[in-house]
């Protein structure tokens, strides 16, 4: 039996897709265990030893809202940097920009919602007040030629207004977009998206920004993560967000789960035939590391599954 590419030449699925890791920042952001930096450190190192090419390594926020992430100036000073990896950080504002400018991040991400009271709940203002806020962050960017990401959160769902729509979706990853973020990303937060509802969050965004600066960040609170990806990867979306051992969630998402386990996507990848560049055993090893400081189950099926067979 086979699944390569060769089967499935009607659709428009990409030969290429470049794996965004958001696990350090994602995946522990919502701990409430402390974890030192040492070992956040091995995680990223560990993750960069996988081929992965692009790291979210840590979040420049307050540190009263998100206490895991306040040792961030530590860990991006401690990674081992290996040339043509991306180290990003978030940034949700000017005082977040300059933390990442300190630490020489690679490049940082800033994040806005599709829905008003996430964004209140997430970053204290509204989404408007968001957008002004994110100017002056995309003026000193390209003044220090920092590339700067876009995140969309509550692309299909609010964990406080229920449903969201395409169109407001649409709205706000335009605005950041045409603000200069060179990708933005859609982040379905609580996992709630389907196959349907992906293709139709993505065709709405895709009708202002290309399908090529459109990437995926999906939640497997509802184990729908997988079949959302190859929905969009069916698209021409061709940049995927993902968290080693399904880490994650956000502490303003009630219920969030991880984000889909990056070693699962690199298996559905790999049945495709697309590119990765990454090594899918050095990735599940990476993952019970983590896993194993955590004390916790590791939330990839391929990695659960390949280290049941071992
Ligand atoms: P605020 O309290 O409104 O900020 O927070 P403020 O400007 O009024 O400042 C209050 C205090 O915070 C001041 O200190 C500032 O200096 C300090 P004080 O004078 O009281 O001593 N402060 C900071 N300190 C360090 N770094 C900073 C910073 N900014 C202010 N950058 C703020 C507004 C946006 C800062 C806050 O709401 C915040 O940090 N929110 C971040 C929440 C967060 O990190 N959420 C998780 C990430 S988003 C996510 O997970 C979704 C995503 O994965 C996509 C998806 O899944 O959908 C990306
Ligand atoms: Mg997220």
């Amino acid at each position: 039996m086979t699944d390569s590419r060769t089967n499935l030449r009607s659709s428009s699925l990409p030969t290429k897709v470049k794996i965004v890791e958001v696990g350090p920042r994602d995946g522990l952001q919502n701990e409430k265990q402390p974890i030192d930096a040492a070992t956040k450190i091995e995680l990223i190192d560990r993750l960069t030893d996988a081929g992965l090419s692009y790291i979210e390594a840590g979040a420049f926020v307050n540190p009263k809202w998100v206490p895991q992430m306040a040792g961030s100036e530590e860990v991006f000073q401690g990674v081992k940097r290996k040339q043509g990896v991306t180290y990003a950080a978030l940034a949700p504002n000017m005082k977040g920009f300059e933390r990442a400018l300190e630490v020489n991040a690679s490049e940082v991400a800033i994040f806005a919602a599709a829905s008003e009271s996430f964004s209140q709940k997430n970053i204290n203002c509204s989404i408007a007040e968001s957008l002004e806020r994110f100017e002056p962050i995309m003026a000193a960017a390209k003044e220090k030629g920092l590339p700067v990401r876009g995140y969309v959160s509550c692309v299909v769902g609010c964990p406080y207004e229920g449903e969201v729509a395409p169109e407001k979706v649409r709205e706000v990853s335009t605005a950041l977009y045409n603000m200069g973020c060179y990708e933005v990303s859609l982040g379905d937060t609580i996992g709630v998206g389907t196959p349907a509802k992906i293709q139709q969050v993505v065709a709405a965004c895709a009708q202002d920004v290309p399908l090529e600066k459109l990437a995926v960040h999906l939640h497997d609170t509802y184990g729908q993560a997988i079949a959302n990806i190859y929905a969009a990867l069916q698209m021409g979306v061709s940049v995927v967000d993902s968290s080693v051992a399904g880490l994650g969630g956000c502490p303003y998402a009630k219920g969030a789960s991880g984000n889909v386990a990056t070693e699962d996507v690199v298996y559905l990848l790999d049945g495709l035939g697309i590119e990765h560049g990454t090594d899918l055993q050095k990735l599940i090893d990476a993952g019970n590391f983590i896993v194993g400081k955590l004390n916790r189950t590791n939330g990839s099926k391929v990695a659960q599954a390949t280290t049941a067979a071992c």
